[in-house]
Order: C-alpha cells, then sequence, then structure tokens
C-alpha cells in the first residue's frame, strides 16, 4: 500500500499536466496581426505559453511567428491559414500548392501543424469554387512528402440557411453542393470541417428575443427544446445547427472545429463590457470539452478570438475581441 498512493499521486500530476499543457486541452486562441502596435511574436508566443495554452490558430504563414513557435521550445499545436486570395492559385497550380508546403510547413519541423486551413470564410463567397481543389493539392502535397497534417476550410455561420431550430440546419441552396463534396473529401481522410461562430453577433442584432444568459453560456434553465434535446446556450445550439446542416449533405459524421467564437468587450454599449466578454470567454473555455447535446461525447475544439485587441481592424466591436491589450495588460483575466 505504502506505494501505491505515491504513485496515483504521480500518475494524477502527470494527467493533469498533460490536460493543462500544449496538446492536452481542446482549447486554443487566435493570433491575430491587423495591428500596428502589437508586441514582438516571441512575446506574443511567451504570453500565451504563460496561459496554458498549447493550440493557436494564426491566419497567415507569417514566417516571423512561424520562426517565433518553433523557437519557443515549446510544442504547440497550430492550424495554419493559407491567404484567402492564394486560394485560386493553390487550386489551379498544383507546383504552387507544393511550393506551399515547401516554404510554409517543411521549414518548421518544430511545430506540431494540426491543420491548414484554406482561407477564412470564402464560404460563402465568390472563392467558394476554389476551395475543394484547393485542399485536394495541398493534401497532395503533404502526403507526398509524408507529412500527416489535416486540410480544412474555415466556414462562416451565414453559411447556413436556417439554424433555428437546431435541427433545421440547412446550408445556402448556392452553396448546398459545393459544401457536399467539399465534406465528402473531409470525411474521406478524416478531417474536420472548421466554423466561425458568435453567438455574440445573432444577440446583439435580436436582444429582444435571445435571453442574455442564452447567449453569454450561463443560463441554468433550458431555453430551447428541439424534439428530445435542450439547449441552455447558443453556442451549443449553432454548433448543432451546422451539424444538422452536415446531416443533410450526408456528413452528419463530421467532427466540427470551432475557429473562432468570442465577444467584444467594447464598441458597442451595454452588449460590450469586459464583464460580458469575461464571462462568455470564460464560459467557452469551460464548455468545450462538454460536447453538445446532438453529441454529448463528443468534445468541440475551440479557439477563441482573439490574443489582442486589433486596431487596425474596422473601428468599433472588431478592435475590442482581445483578451489582452497591446502592452500585454489583460482586458479582463480568463482562466484556461
Ligand atoms: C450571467 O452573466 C452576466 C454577466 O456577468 C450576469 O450579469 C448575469 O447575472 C449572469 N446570469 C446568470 C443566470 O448567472
Amino acid at each position: 500500500m505504502g506505494l501505491v498512493l505515491p504513485f496515483l499521486n504521480l500518475l494524477f500530476l502527470l494527467i493533469s499536466h498533460s490536460i493543462s499543457h500544449a496538446d492536452g486541452g481542446a482549447v486554443g486562441v487566435n493570433y491575430g496581426l491587423i495591428a500596428n502596435n502589437l508586441p514582438s511574436p516571441a512575446e506574443a508566443i511567451n504570453l500565451i505559453n504563460s496561459k496554458n495554452i498549447g493550440r493557436i490558430r494564426i491566419f497567415s504563414p507569417d514566417h516571423n511567428v512561424l520562426n517565433a513557435i518553433q523557437n519557443s521550445g515549446i510544442l504547440f499545436q497550430v492550424i495554419i491559414g493559407t491567404f484567402n486570395d492564394d486560394v485560386p492559385k493553390l487550386a489551379s497550380d498544383t507546383n504552387f500548392a507544393k511550393n506551399w508546403v515547401e516554404t510554409n510547413i517543411i521549414p518548421y519541423n518544430a511545430i506540431k501543424f494540426h491543420c491548414i486551413s484554406v482561407g477564412n470564410e470564402i464560404i460563402p463567397g465568390n472563392l467558394a469554387s476554389s476551395v475543394l481543389a484547393a485542399m485536394g493539392n495541398l493534401n497532395a502535397a503533404l502526403k507526398s512528402y509524408n507529412l500527416n497534417i489535416q486540410v480544412s476550410t474555415t466556414v462562416g455561420f451565414d453559411l447556413l440557411a436556417s439554424s433555428f431550430p437546431p435541427s433545421s440546419g440547412d446550408f445556402k441552396g448556392d452553396y448546398k453542393g459545393i459544401m457536399q463534396e467539399i465534406s465528402g473529401f473531409l470525411s474521406n481522410n478524416g478531417f474536420p470541417l472548421l466554423l466561425n461562430a458568435y453567438p455574440y453577433f445573432a444577440y446583439a442584432s435580436n436582444p429582444s428575443n435571445i435571453p442574455a444568459s442564452y447567449a453569454l453560456m450561463n443560463s441554468t434553465e433550458t431555453v430551447v427544446r428541439d424534439g428530445s434535446l435542450e439547449y441552455k446556450n447558443l453556442f451549443d445550439a449553432m454548433v448543432d445547427s451546422v451539424y444538422s446542416a452536415l446531416e443533410k449533405v450526408s456528413a452528419g459524421g463530421l467532427d466540427i472545429v470551432v475557429a473562432e467564437s468570442g465577444w467584444p468587450s467594447n464598441g458597442n454599449g451595454e452588449f460590450t463590457t469586459p464583464s460580458l466578454a469575461q464571462t462568455y470567454n470564460q464560459n467557452l473555455v469551460r464548455h468545450a470539452n462538454s460536447g453538445t447535446p446532438k453529441n454529448p461525447g463528443k468534445s468541440v475544439e475551440t479557439y477563441v478570438f482573439a490574443l489582442f485587441n486589433e486596431n487596425q481592424k474596422t473601428p468599433g466591436v472588431e478592435q475590442n475581441f482581445g483578451l489582452f491589450n497591446p502592452d500585454m495588460s489583460e482586458v479582463y483575466h480568463i482562466d484556461f
């Protein structure tokens, strides 16, 4: 017996260590760069590590950022985006896709690339028809180097024609064919679909019909009943409406990764205070491993938007999604 307890304690330490670091937790942060006053990439990466965040999403293959991650000595898991403007070329030119991998992935062998996102919110949009071929060319280039990295795309929630109740979730008619093909590619390869989902925008545009606690994820009561499923928060309802839309293109088994969610701390009066943003983001982080009513066993890997307030985005709420000010002080406190 004397040996068992210390052993269990050690095991517990190892387990809790693996949950709170690098590849354990299902929560990451978006590191955006649309600002002229941010700390250096090395300082930003240190800050992320100091918060025990093991997953980072970046929007473009920025070599200064990649070097900082590579040189940090921490095995972060990274979702890396391609520039939207590069998607048509990635789709039409296999050499361009190969070169993209050779330039932005191969040199960074100390980074655990988790997924490449072909564009951000270009579905819906006029580049949507290039996404499948771009994913295919990048996937082939990665395979030719024996690299085991997921390839996907990040869709906006406005891709849905219907999302309420969640079981009615359905892609817009113009995009159904594209989503059927993309979902087929993703499920054949075991890759997830990346989704940007912001309960804030739904709430702020319709506050008289959406209870604040339902949007903020702190309702203790069921707010929406959908058949036998009970919803206490809008985040789950949004994710489940996309699962429902995927079922309607025969891809109900796909994993969804929420590539962006968050709440602005300023820019829209009473709807955007540090306290509301803190409430939402803390509940989001706590909730990430819980699954949704439709898929209770399936944790939804989630990336908070964003690391910093970004002063070159559109004035108003868009500049105020950050967890941190550019001087690295907290806008409000979140435990990861
Ligand atoms: C939810 O959080 C908000 C903001 O912090 C707070 O004002 C409200 O009282 C909370 N609601 C519940 C039901 O706890």
